[in-house]
């Protein structure tokens, strides 16, 4: 059965640790960092990234939507956390990346822009532990599904036997399957789990029985 990775880009964060307390179901934390150069957003550091690894009993990943991540990885794995994801185009280096995470002691995840083919990780299959196929463009919670991307993420489950397939953006109760049958084996799920008003816990069970429903 596929996880649910709850992105917090969208929750409260003056009510972070509460938030992180009623989304009661989530298997994975999906920490989302962005430096505003290689997306036009900024987020958060390695200091939130541990205080959330502290308080969490659950595996933490951390996205890095960054340029050059190589200068960063070893901030991000001393704050505790499961896996490090790089963006492929975010470095010329990627097979060393990937190394220096699993120096690190981290597992490593590759991130795929909408726009970025499948070779990009043909020639690292063997150092990757999960592949990140992103189904919005970067940078921002809330964006609409990108159909296109369906395709991607069954071709990717063929390529990289053993590669956990992991998919980002716009997923939520209605496309949750969808994206399954495709051959996700884990859900980002932003603002499906975390709106003004709504109770993520519920959210997460919503997902789960969609999930159930039509399988
Ligand atoms: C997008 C981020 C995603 C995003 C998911 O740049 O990597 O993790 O926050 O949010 P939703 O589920 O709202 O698309
Ligand atoms: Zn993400």
């Amino acid at each position: 059965m596929a996880l649910i990775a709850p992105s917090i880009l969208t929750a409260d964060f003056l009510r972070l640790g509460d938030e992180l307390r009623r989304a009661k179901g989530a298997d994975i934390w999906h920490l989302d960092i962005m430096d505003g150069h290689f997306v036009p957003n900024l987020t958060f550091g390695p200091l939130v990234c541990a205080a959330i690894a502290q308080a969490v009993a659950e595996p933490v990943e951390c996205h890095l939507m960054v340029e050059r991540p190589e200068d960063l990885l070893a901030r991000y794995a001393e704050a505790g956390v499961r896996r490090l994801i790089v963006h492929a185009e975010a470095t010329a280096h990627l097979h060393r990346v990937l190394a220096q995470v699993h120096h690190l002691g981290c597992e490593a995840g590759v991130a795929l822009n909408p726009g970025t083919p499948l070779s990009a990780v043909a020639e690292v299959a063997d150092e990757l532990d999960l592949l990140l196929v992103m189904s919005v463009d970067p940078g921002f919670g809330g964006q609409s599904f990108l159909q296109s991307q369906l395709d991607k993420i069954a071709r990717a489950k063929r390529l990289l036997p053993g590669v956990a397939i992991e998919v980002d953006g716009g997923i939520g109760p209605k496309n949750a399957r969808q994206v399954v049958d495709a051959g996700a084996d884990i859900l980002v799920a932003g603002s499906a789990v975390f709106a003004p008003g709504a109770d993520p816990a519920l959210r997460i069970a919503e997902m789960r029985k969609a999930l159930h429903e039509t399988s």
